[in-house]
């Protein structure tokens, strides 16, 4: 059983990463092998809309997702983190999302009628997180809703959506200890809900 925890701040040491991180603790205590992945740190642009993807589930830029793709196709799930930025996710949260619309296709005729690439080959699950500085949830805006609904339309199942709020200087989440351990707890659940999927039969 193999998780991806992906960092969509730019800040590597931040609150968003912190969590992240946790979370694949979580995973891993649960007997997945993890891996992390700061999105900032690769080189890589938003989708073009080239529709060079169209009948082979695989992008055509040849940049550092390419070797994201590899790891997602194998990994059985991924932890996802933003902080919310302007009530939505980062810019680099967005362009990663944008670069697995290869993992849909439609049918040449009605747009309406598309698969994913997972109804295919297996789904597959995530933890999104996200992560914002002001105690109302109306100032999160929209930072779950479009990593839920962007991730279950390429074929993730999300298990958990952590809203995490009022935490604002770069790692100062260590103070909130219940949100480290829902953190902690996101992760054992998306590893447990993968081993379920291992051992029933049907
Ligand atoms: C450009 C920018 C925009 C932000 N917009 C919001 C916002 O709309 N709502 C909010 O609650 N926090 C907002 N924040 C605060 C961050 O979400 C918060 O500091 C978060 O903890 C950063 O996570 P990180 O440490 O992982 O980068 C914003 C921060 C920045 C830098």
């Amino acid at each position: 059983m193999k998780i991806i925890g992906l960092v969509g701040s730019p800040r590597i040491e931040g609150n968003t990463s912190i969590l992240v991180k946790k979370a694949l603790d979580g995973a891993e205590f649960e007997g997945a092998s993890v891996e992390l992945v700061q999105l900032s740190a690769l080189d890589f642009q938003g989708c073009t809309g080239c529709e060079g993807c169209k009948n082979s589930f695989r992008c055509v830029i040849k940049d550092d997702m390419q070797k994201l793709y590899d790891s997602l196709e194998e990994a059985d799930g991924i932890i996802l983190g933003s902080p919310t930025y302007f009530y939505n996710i980062t810019s680099i949260t967005k362009k990663f999302i944008e670069r697995l619309y290869c993992y849909d296709t439609f049918d040449a005729l009605d747009r309406s009628v598309w698969i994913n690439k997972f109804e295919k080959t297996g789904t597959k699950y995530a933890v999104t997180i996200a992560v914002c500085e002001q105690n109302d949830i109306e100032d999160m805006g929209v930072t779950s809703l479009v990593m839920d609904k962007s991730l279950q339309a390429v074929g993730y199942r999300i298990v958990k959506s952590l809203k995490i709020l009022h935490v604002f200087k770069k790692g100062e989440i260590v103070k909130q200890i219940d949100s480290i351990d829902e953190a902690f707890e996101a992760g054992k659940k998306i590893a447990k809900t993968i081993k379920l999927n291992q051992t029933v039969n049907c």
